[in-house]
């Protein structure tokens, strides 16, 4: 009774007609939110697993989850207090906890690990984040908040600033954003730069990518202006760490010299990279996202559970 086609684990299971249709069905579900939610997911369970520390991933997955008549079991410790402590492996958890849900999210720092646990499962499982490689949720709710705001995603110039190379929203970001007609400015230092395997990708199939490391000269170009965190945790020492970190802040100057209709992303948690001086920006989008977040998880828990 595996049901691999259901899982969600990978931004490449997209393409544009079923993007399309997923913030279709997103909207739908902000006016269920609106009226406060609904049944749809009655007597159904979520099992939200994170091996990894969040805070808007799992709540607004266990909130979608809530809002439509659904109900949640979490552990959000499971390295530390799971039977993965006592050598369980990933897939026996998966075969474990699919008898107890319906729908099971996971996070956790090794690529591939999702994957791994869902091959167990024999319920949908959604990838809530894995190590560097892959966020697709996140990068669901950006391009749905970027569609909302612009009508489309073709003819935009999409900036994404940080730390490109650990970054996993702008890796999904990017393989989402490749269905669509847009360009791409990406700011990083050298040393973390977007994968080269992704900007090959998004070259081949026809878009047009600069990179450069100075922001200031660059902002003015793009329409969305992605910011992302550096991953300290993907660093291998602090020291490390220390030679990227506040290496590109968003703040009143700089906004000064963004386009007049341009909006500011963030999946948050930020930690110095935009000055909360700009939050009533109008342009700035970072907490509406978190809202737009669970609209797009109702609309992932209500497709793969039918
Ligand atoms: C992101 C993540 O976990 O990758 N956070 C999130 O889910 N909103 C971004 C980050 O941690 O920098």
């Amino acid at each position: 009774m595996q049901n691999y086609e259901k899982h969600i684990l990978t931004t490449r299971q997209f393409d544009r007609a079923s993007l399309i249709l997923l913030f279709e069905e997103a909207l739908e579900m902000e006016r269920v939110l609106a009226g406060g939610g609904n049944d749809l997911l009655k007597g159904r369970i979520l099992a939200s697993l994170f091996f990894e520390p969040s805070t808007r991933t799992r709540f607004s997955f266990e909130t979608a989850m809530l809002r439509l008549g659904g109900s949640v079991i979490s552990n959000y410790s499971m390295a530390t207090t799971s039977s993965v402590q006592k050598k369980e492996t990933l897939f026996d958890t998966g075969k474990v906890v699919s008898r107890f849900a319906d729908v099971i999210v996971m996070r956790h720092p090794e690529v591939g690990s999702v994957a791994e646990l869902a091959r167990g499962s024999r319920v949908p499982v959604i990838n809530g984040g894995d190590g560097p490689a892959e966020h697709p949720s996140q990068a669901l709710l950006d391009l749905y908040t970027i569609w909302k705001e612009r009508k489309s995603l073709d003819g935009v110039v999409i900036g994404m600033v940080g730390d490109l190379k650990n970054g996993r929203v702008p890796h999904s970001q990017c393989d989402l954003l490749k269905h669509f007609d847009c360009s791409f400015v990406f700011v990083a230092p050298e040393a973390l730069a977007m994968p080269r395997g992704i900007v090959e990708e998004l070259r081949e199939s026809g878009h047009e990518v600069r990179e450069t490391e100075d922001f200031g000269e660059a902002i003015g170009e793009m329409d969305v202006i992605g910011m992302t965190r550096v991953q300290e945790e993907r660093f291998e020492s602090k020291e490390e760490y220390a030679k990227y970190a506040g290496v590109y802040v968003l703040g009143k100057g700089e906004m000064g010299r963004a386009r007049t209709g341009a909006i500011v992303l963030h999946p948050l948690p930020r930690v110095d990279e935009i000055s909360p001086e700009i939050d009533e920006d109008p342009r700035c989008r970072y907490f509406e996202q978190v809202s737009n977040g669970v609209a797009i998880r109702m609309a992932l828990l209500a497709r793969v559970l039918g």
